[in-house]
């Protein structure tokens, strides 16, 4: 029998404790305490029976328990529990990709000092097997590239307002009620999961330490339903990726952005709120993971696995040579990467806008490959109207440079994405 302690019984922690009162596969498996921060809340999700403790030494310190399960969420606190664990001679299995992604160098060399397993699976993708699939199906490949739908929520919004015309406040709403989001929705929405999800990634991909805070981020939170529309109008859906790449000894180039995906990309078609990863290696080419990304029924299942992993002695024991005890990853520079891009202005409705709007891209040697401005009412004085364009492939430092001048014209800039041929 192994025995767990368990830090957090929000939704995700719930699911955990029905799976193991519920599943066969847990029957070798005891729930001996939970660690709530307030023991006075009432909890009519949970069985009546569950030891609460507000207590984390009734985790950490207690001799009977063999491992600790965090999810709890935040840095500091989780941090404390899990290296209290670890030095106690305790496993541990979290779901806290930012616990991993800031203090993940610390964690594993504990684990690797103690010889003792870390379950992590749950951190990223939810119950998509990414982490096990880099670990051990491609751990002798030499993976070059990654690119992802990591962020469930932003993936069911975009999917609802493409299918359904449903509006983004409306969506958001419904990811919060369905337990896909965070806590604080902001940080879905504008791209920091997703990175901080994908430095874990490229991490064990490149098996050198990637900081996400390194990858330039940007999310959803600045589109609207006309962008999400008028993509498709051109044959391309919207989809926020979190892409690394790294050439051979090279630096790492990559960012989490929404961008313009053709309709045959394999991302494409992720709808809702899966997830799914493509890993470019050398050996296999191309292999595509995808899988329900998000909500607190796969991150349960997800997190029984890993505690079965370690209660039967498969799970992994870091050793020094862990991908989190690398080297730092060094990034290579932004501005050369050529793409073409679909921008949204706000521009005055007054004669000579289009031609002065032209005439920035001319300066800069920009073609402009297609161009609309949808049907104002006839209005005076000039106020903004919206003006969509796509360009030809450029650089995004010419194109930061028509930014600047536009800008300096008293255009607005509301939208700048860029557009993938494949
Ligand atoms: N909020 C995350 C998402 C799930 O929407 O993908 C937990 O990582």
């Amino acid at each position: 029998m192994t025995t767990i302690g368990l830090a957090g019984a929000g939704r995700i922690g719930a699911g955990l404790i029905r799976l193991l009162h519920t599943s066969p596969a847990a029957r070798s498996l005891r729930l001996k305490t939970v660690l709530v921060r307030d023991r006075a809340k009432p909890r009519p999700e949970l069985p009546a029976d569950t030891p609460l403790t507000a207590c984390p030494a009734d985790l950490t310190d207690d001799p009977q328990i063999d491992v600790v399960v965090e999810l709890l969420g935040g840095v500091a606190e989780p941090f404390g529990i899990v290296s209290q664990a670890l030095s106690q001679g305790k496993a541990v299995v979290t779901a806290n990709k930012n616990l991993l992604a800031e203090r993940g160098p610390e964690i594993f060399a504990l684990a690797a000092e103690r010889r003792l397993p870390v379950g992590f699976e749950a951190s990223v993708c939810a119950g998509m097997p990414i982490i096990r699939t880099l670990q051990e199906a491609l751990r002798v490949d030499r993976i070059t590239a990654l690119e992802g739908i990591v962020n469930g929520t932003s993936n069911y919004l975009l999917t609802r307002m493409s299918e359904e015309r449903a509006s983004y406040a409306q969506c958001l709403a419904d990811a919060q009620r369905l337990g896909f989001a965070e806590p604080d929705p902001g940080y879905d929405v504008s791209g920091q999961d997703a990175a901080c999800k994908m430095g874990i990634l490229a991490t064990l991909a490149f098996g050198a330490c990637v900081d996400f805070r390194r990858l330039p981020t940007s999310g959803i939170d600045g589109l609207a339903l006309e962008d999400v529309r008028q993509a498709e109008a051109m044959g391309y859906r919207i989809k926020l990726v979190a892409a690394v790449r790294r050439p051979t000894g090279g630096r790492v180039d990559g960012e989490v952005a929404a961008v313009l995906l053709p309709l045959h990309h394999p991302l494409a078609s992720i709808r809702m709120e899966c997830n799914a990863v493509r890993i470019e290696s050398e050996g296999l080419g191309e292999t595509l993971l995808a899988g329900r990304g998000a909500g607190p029924a796969p991150t349960a299942v997800t997190l029984l696995a890993d505690l079965l992993d370690i209660a039967e002695g498969r799970a992994r024991i870091p050793t020094a040579g862990h991908p989190f005890l690398a080297e730092v990853a060094g990034f290579a520079d932004q501005q050369a990467a050529a793409s073409r891009y679909y921008l949204r202005l706000a521009v005055a409705d007054r004669p000579g806008t289009l031609a002065q709007v032209a005439g920035c891209f001319a300066s800069q040697g920009i073609s402009i490959a297609s161009l609309l401005q949808p049907e104002v009412p006839d209005l005076a004085g000039g106020s903004l109207v919206p003006l969509i364009l796509t360009t030809h492939t450029t650089d995004r430092g010419r194109l930061d440079l028509v930014l600047a001048a536009l800008a300096a014209a008293g255009c607005g800039r509301n939208v700048v994405l860029r557009i993938r041929e494949h």
